[in-house]
């Protein structure tokens, strides 16, 4: 019988730390002509293609030279039911909250259209070169257990929780700090460490939690310490102030958070844009790790995420989409605003730190770089395969780079969901494959009205 075990074989590329400038050749391991055995889902060897292959048995061999073979991407602050509102156009955080987001999301009560956007989530995610997600659902117990149910199914590696919301939204998308805890607290029971899931605790911003909410979130972050946490914070100043006003005690909006006890090197922080000194001091002291959403602050003109002066501090940041508000699935796509928008600052994103920041930097600021975020033995075969050209404008471009770092500046800058080739999913290739259910767009065009 044959074995399920799987070669690839390809250019390699896997961090070992974070790359302190662009040529910082200690930080990774290159290998032009590489292979990774991968077993039961894990990688149990990587080396030199004669190397490897001399282990390999009778394991399928699938030949991906020259294309370069990455660990998969990670998304760390993507909401789950946004995925039809992308591209609403013209507000700013809190209109656009309340004029498209709030809408959509009432309607993930419902397991039917939960389930098939489930289905549609992980398809983009996959297409696009993420392999884990860190995800707000909605409100609804549904909605967790549509997200977590199709990735079990595709056995991702994937966080999430229901936002729990009491305040400050529409009917039918506020629970009470009571169910928001049963609800979760049910979650949590039934997800969190069930075969690759983790379950985040999502208070999903101070706006929209009183303090009676705040309070029973705490108490369940105690109870359930090994549980990720995430929330919004200083997205945008109108949020900041409203903020303030609802929790007039509070010493700045982190504060609202810190003084639940909700802060710890497993706190997800979206945002964290317009902060005071008090609040970068306790996001240091405490670990927490501020989440930079770069197309999302540009989309809805929301600020400057101010990288390196976190960084400076010892901050560990991790990097997103916050599709819908973000504007691209694509962590490639998210690096290239993240470059402009640093750019704004006089600050550096250069290729070999962005690289590690989508891998295992992301794996780093989610403790998991154990099990995912490099090509290392003994890690899931999270594994993603990058064509640098994909598309003519990337081709006549690398006509002229010479060195690895120019062609990921050109994956960086020009890459998009076209220069992911494939992607290995706990070593089960995803791309078209039977899994895929393709959007209806015959059906999608049909709906469409002209405007008015
Ligand atoms: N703050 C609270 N909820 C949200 C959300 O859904 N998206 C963004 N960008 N910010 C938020
Ligand atoms: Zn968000």
């Amino acid at each position: 019988m044959k074995s399920d075990r799987l070669l690839l074989r390809g250019r390699l590329l896997s961090f070992k730390s974070e790359p302190q400038s662009p040529d910082d050749v200690s930080a990774y391991d290159y290998i032009e002509d590489g292979a990774l055995l991968i077993e039961d889902g894990m990688i149990i060897k990587r080396g030199t293609y004669c190397d490897v292959v001399a282990d390999a048995g009778d394991a399928e061999i699938v030949d991906h030279r020259p294309k370069l073979l990455t660990a998969g991407f990670i998304d760390t602050h993507i909401h789950f039911p946004q995925v039809q509102i992308v591209a609403s156009w013209g507000a700013q955080l809190l209109d656009w909250l309340n004029t498209y987001t709030f809408p959509e999301e009432t309607r993930f009560v419902e397991e039917s259209h939960a389930a098939a956007m489930a289905c549609r989530f992980f398809d983009l995610l996959t297409n696009h070169g993420t392999t884990t997600s860190v995800a707000y659902c909605s409100v609804h117990k549904t909605s967790a257990n549509a997200y977590f149910e199709e990735a079990e199914q595709r056995n991702m590696r994937v966080i999430g929780g229901k936002v729990m919301m009491d305040r400050n939204a529409p009917d039918g998308l506020r629970d009470t700090p009571q169910s928001g805890y049963d609800d979760s607290k049910e979650l949590i029971e039934k997800w969190h460490g069930r075969g690759r899931a983790h379950y985040a605790i999502t208070p999903r911003f101070a706006i929209t939690s009183t303090p009676e909410q705040m309070e029973m979130t705490g108490a369940l972050v105690k109870e359930h310490p090994d549980c990720f946490v995430q929330t919004h914070l200083s997205e945008n100043r109108n949020e900041i102030a409203f903020t303030l006003e609802l929790y007039p005690e509070a010493r700045d909006y982190l504060d609202v958070y810190q003084r639940y006890g909700l802060l710890s090197d497993k706190m997800l922080l979206g945002h964290s844009i317009h902060l005071e000194d008090r609040e970068i001091g306790a996001l240091a002291e405490t670990g927490s790790r501020p989440v930079f959403c770069p197309t999302s602050n540009l989309f809805l003109g929301s600020g400057l995420f101010d990288d390196a002066g976190l960084r400076s501090k010892g901050i560990v940041n991790a990097i997103a989409t916050d599709i819908g508000a973000g504007t691209s699935y694509s962590m490639l796509q998210t690096l290239n605003e993240g470059y402009k928008i640093l750019q704004l600052q006089d600050q550096k994103l250069h290729p070999l730190r962005a690289f590690h920041w989508i891998t295992r930097g992301n794996a780093v600021a989610l403790g998991l770089e154990d099990k995912i975020g490099t090509l290392d033995p003994g890690t899931e075969a999270d594994i993603v395969v990058l064509d640098s050209r994909a598309t003519d404008a990337m081709a006549l471009r690398m006509e002229r780079a010479t060195t690895l770092s120019e062609e990921l500046f050109v994956l960086q800058i020009l890459g998009d969901d076209r220069a992911i080739e494939e992607v290995y999913v706990a070593g089960r290739a995803q791309k078209g494959g039977s899994g895929q259910q393709r959007s209806n767009e015959a059906q999608t065009v049909s709906g469409v009205r002209s405007a008015a």
